[in-house]
């Protein structure tokens, strides 16, 4: 497997770093979160269980795993998960890949996504493997629009989104 982001990212807030086991039922209930099923899904990278190799979740169908990790607070509890995968939908190219963030119901607007994402891009520059960062939006989804439209992010497209039906945005970075 590619290391696309070397863990852990650290920041004041929160810290992005490898699931552990402990970290289960807190990610359960993150994925069983009404918006996050619609925004993001449950076939999505989050759902790669602690220790299991790309290959097994592969098996289980959750093929597009390739680094999800654990946003944390500093007391240790799990904020929410972040995701990298390749992207390969409409105006793809090499090197693309999809950055995808949930956080949990009651964190949600107080500016962590944001910061998330800044500090997760940081850590991507200069890297070999991600040449832009992608960002699906949905249609109406404002703290996602806002969040690219902040980071000067471009649109590139649509695509339809498997989990809500509708057609997102697709917005591109360039970073390396
Ligand atoms: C999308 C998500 C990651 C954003 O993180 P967040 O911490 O809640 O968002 P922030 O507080 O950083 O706000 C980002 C921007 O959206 C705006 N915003 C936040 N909540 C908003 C709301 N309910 N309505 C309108 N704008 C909103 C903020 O003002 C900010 O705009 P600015 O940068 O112009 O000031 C988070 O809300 C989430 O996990 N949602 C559920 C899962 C999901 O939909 N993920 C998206 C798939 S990528």
């Amino acid at each position: 497997m590619i290391t696309l982001l070397p863990l852990p990212v650290e920041a004041k807030e929160f810290t992005v770093r490898e699931v552990t086991g402990a970290d289960c039922a807190a990610l359960d209930a993150l994925y069983a979160d009404e918006e996050v099923r619609k925004y993001v899904g449950t076939s999505s990278a989050f759902t790669r269980r602690p220790g299991e190799s790309p290959d097994a979740a592969f098996q289980r169908g959750h093929v597009d795993t390739m680094r999800p990790a654990a946003i944390a607070a500093p007391t240790g509890s799990v904020l929410g998960a972040l995701s990298l995968r390749r992207y390969d939908g409409n105006g793809a190219e090499p090197g693309d890949f999809e950055i995808t963030i949930a956080l949990r119901k009651d964190v949600r607007g107080r500016r962590i996504g944001s910061d998330v994402r800044s500090a997760v891009l940081d850590a991507l520059r200069g890297g070999p493997a991600v040449r832009r960062v992608i960002a699906r939006v949905a249609p109406g989804h404002k703290p996602s629009l806002h969040l690219v439209q902040a980071l000067h992010f471009t649109k590139i497209g649509e695509q339809p989104n498997l989990h809500s039906g509708q057609l997102d945005g697709v917005f591109a970075l360039d970073i390396n």
